[in-house]
């Protein structure tokens, strides 16, 4: 399995509970492909993952739309974006980045303007720009961000990105993400406690990647610890939660009992000081 391939693989899984991510668009990119490898996931590593992933789009959803709105608007910046669409489910007046590698950001800006042309989509002020991460310094990619921001505040997404990337990697997104926002601007990030190792669903999502990775597409299986969050300079850990909590709120009749039995990832959102 090829990086990118996650992101169909995530997208789909939105737009199998609508109602829950509240991402109305994702359903544009579904393709038969990622259909033909999502049963397997499901049996394999967990039956639970789409809803999962529907659940911490929601979560993000919401902080969004409550920042740009006490905001009266602002930019979204979104590191790994893949096919999320939050650009479009928030008002017109957020300007939206996307930022992924270049075959992803090549092909969904093709998708996408043929969309808004066609109507299917509304019309939305987005730029894309083609990173990795791992590849450009900081420098390289304050400079290449730094003149696309036109409207503040600053909201940062990393979603679903910092288990494919490693440490210094991350040191590095956060430098960068200090560089750009000012005090009150937000960061929203995603990842998984040390913990998780200890667990079988977690063990299960390991060997399903390793036993099918045929492009030799190798990346970090990181953890992260929430005293990092709590120890980033310049910013200040708002609200940690993770999608066991928030299975309560947001599909209260069917809400997880074990935490150890689903791929429980853990929200964060940290404010600029
Ligand atoms: C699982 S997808 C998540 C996409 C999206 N954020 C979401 O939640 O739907 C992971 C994304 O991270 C991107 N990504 C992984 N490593 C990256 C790197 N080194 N540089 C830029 N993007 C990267 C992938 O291309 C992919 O789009």
């Amino acid at each position: 399995m090829q990086i990118h391939e996650t992101a169909f693989i995530v997208s789909t899984y939105r737009s199998y509970h609508e109602d829950i991510s509240k991402d109305i668009y994702a359903e544009l990119w579904n393709n038969p492909k990622t259909d033909t490898l999502i049963p397997s996931i499901l049996e394999t590593i967990s039956k639970d993952e789409a809803i999962l992933h529907s659940i911490r789009n929601r979560f993000f959803y919401e902080q969004m739309r409550s920042f740009f709105t006490k905001n009266n608007g602002g930019t979204l910046i979104n590191f790994g974006s893949g096919f999320s669409m939050y650009q479009f489910l928030v008002e017109d007046n957020v300007s939206t980045i996307e930022i992924d590698k270049q075959d992803i950001i090549d092909y969904k800006k093709e998708k996408i303007d043929s969309w808004v042309l066609e109507g299917k989509l509304p019309y939305r002020e987005i730029q894309y720009s083609a990173i990795d991460f791992n590849q450009r310094t900081e420098k390289e990619i304050i400079e290449t961000l730094r003149p696309l921001i036109k409207n503040k505040p600053i909201f940062i997404l990393l979603e679903g990105v910092l288990f494919f990337l490693d440490q210094n990697t991350t040191n590095k997104l956060f430098k960068v993400f200090k560089e750009l926002q000012n005090p009150g601007d937000l960061v929203g990030s995603v990842s998984y406690l040390p913990e998780v190792k200890h667990t079988d669903v977690y063990n299960r999502l390991l060997k399903y990647f390793d036993s099918n990775n045929d492009t030799n597409d190798s990346f970090a299986h990181q953890t992260i610890p929430t005293s990092y969050y709590e120890n980033i300079e310049g910013y200040l850990l708002k609200e940690h939660i993770d999608e066991f909590q928030l299975s309560k709120i947001y599909i209260p009749d069917s809400a997880f009992k074990d935490k150890n039995q689903i791929l429980n990832e853990n929200m964060y959102l940290l404010e600029k000081t």
